[in-house]
């Protein structure tokens, strides 16, 4: 077969600034989509409280017969899903069996500072830590990443990458679809570009405005479809590619139930037809396959008619979960809505050039204190330039905030729920209620891994 032509054209036509797809129709030509079951990641539970992640190099056959080079936690490439309970003391116990420095880092997890994974945390060639800490969250679907200043974007690339699940008794007496690889799936992006060898070659194709590839990996899969069941099917979708956004959608046109945002349930299904998701950001939507059968034509789609992934629909219609109509209350208080702003960033920039408030990140600067428990507003604010601007996944560490208002209105219903990340677009205003429920340094940064690389990162800490 020919290989260089395996995986290339999924990305055809697609716009990394907003995820636009051009109407070029690449794939019908492409007879390898769908060709692999789609990989999942091993689940790990944690034995009396300790979880073992161990950052390894290793190499992989991602293209058939060839081994490409990667790292992985656990395993040579990406790593496992761990599932942890509200109100656990879990353990996570991590050792770097690489040849490089890395950190490990929770995104999305509210743990103490000391706990991160920021690029304080170092953790050298050989060396193990243990971060301790009690799950103090409701259901979530989290991940981690490494965090090394200078390497984060490069580590990610090559494959440092895994879900976390945070389940809590609401998740589980809700009877939503959770059956690890039979009705709930984890679900990660990552557009990648391959050498011919078949290697990754990060600083050949870095891109300071962030790193984009033609070739599409799904759970680090080419080329994937996913077989399921003519059931309600829970999909956990994780943009973690290190620059692109993706507007996902079903091509048949028909709707699907968004269940949760970054950071837990939302309070009702939302009844979408499409989601975006920026570099970082997560959402669990519920795919019902009861209507569709093993003839159907259907799949996830990135905006009009670029395949991502197309289900492959296997036995009868099974007694399907049925989604409850009440999963979270979440809300945003009329208290918050009227709190005063007293943080204000500015996003500005492009390249090697991208400043928050005008200043890049240093390590030795903490640019705002917060005292823990306290709701403060923070207002950021994506100054468009000369040739107007770009989008940046705006993140902070150690919390789940509340979106008040985008340009002085209601966030859209799919942003409507607990978040860690949020795309904010050149020209855009946005009001997030913030609040730290632990002490320590945490990061604040643009999630286009190479903004964050150059410097689009600051410091806060909590006291
Ligand atoms: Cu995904 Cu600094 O984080
Ligand atoms: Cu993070
Ligand atoms: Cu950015």
């Amino acid at each position: 077969s020919n290989m260089t032509e395996e995986g290339m054209a999924n990305m055809e036509g697609m716009d990394m600034e907003n995820g636009d797809a051009s109407h070029t129709n690449q794939l019908a030509l492409n007879n390898s989509i769908g060709k692999n079951e789609l990989g999942l990641p091993p689940l790990v539970e944690s034995k009396d409280g300790m979880v073992d992640i161990t950052a390894q190099q290793g190499t992989t056959e991602i293209f058939k017969g060839v081994q490409t080079e990667t790292l992985g936690y656990n395993g040579s490439f990406l790593g496992p899903v761990i599932r942890i309970n509200k109100g656990e003391k879990v353990t996570f116990r991590t050792g770097n069996e690489m040849s490089e420095p890395t950190t490990f880092h929770w995104h999305g997890v509210e743990i103490p500072g000391e706990g991160d994974g920021g690029p304080h945390q170092v953790i050298q060639p050989g060396e193990a830590k243990d971060v301790e800490f009690t799950v103090n969250q409701g259901a979530a679907t989290l991940w981690f990443h490494p965090h090394p200043v200078g390497a984060t974007a490069e580590q990610v690339y090559k494959g440092l990458a895994g879900f976390i699940y945070v389940e809590d008794e609401n998740s589980k007496k809700l009877r939503l679809p959770d059956e690890y690889g039979v009705n709930d799936f984890p679900v990660v992006f990552q557009d990648r570009q391959f050498t011919e060898e078949k290697q990754f070659d990060y600083q050949a194709v870095l891109n300071e405005d962030g790193t984009i590839g033609d070739t599409l990996l799904i759970n680090g899969t080419l080329n994937p479809k996913l077989t399921v069941g003519k059931e309600n099917v829970r999909l956990r979708l994780l943009n973690g590619s290190n620059a692109r956004n993706y507007t996902f959608k079903l091509n048949t046109g028909d709707s699907f139930q968004q269940i949760a945002t970054d950071g837990g349930l939302v309070n009702e299904p939302n009844e979408m037809d499409e989601i975006t998701l920026t570099p970082g950001e997560r959402a669990e939507i519920i795919v019902d396959f009861s209507k569709y059968n093993a003839e159907s034509d259907i799949a996830l789609v990135n905006e009009v008619d670029t395949i991502l992934l197309p289900f492959k629909i296997e036995g009868q219609k099974t007694n399907s979960i049925e989604i409850p109509e009440t999963l979270n209350d979440y809300v945003v208080t009329e208290e918050e809505k009227n709190l005063p702003v007293t943080k204000k960033l500015e996003l500005f920039g492009m390249g090697k050039m991208v400043y928050i408030n005008g200043k890049q990140f240093d390590m030795n600067r903490i640019d705002f204190t917060q005292k823990q428990g306290e709701t403060e507003i923070w207002e950021i604010y994506n100054k468009p330039d000369k040739m107007g601007g770009m989008t940046h996944p705006f993140h902070i560490h150690g919390t789940q905030f509340k979106i008040v208002s985008i340009d002085g209105k209601e966030p859209p219903i799919s942003q409507q729920g607990w978040k860690d990340s949020i795309g904010v677009e050149a020209g855009q205003t946005v009001k997030l209620a913030v609040q730290f429920n632990n002490k320590g340094v945490y990061m604040f940064h643009c999630h286009i891994l190479e903004h964050e690389e150059n410097g689009m990162m600051g410091q806060v800490e909590v006291i």
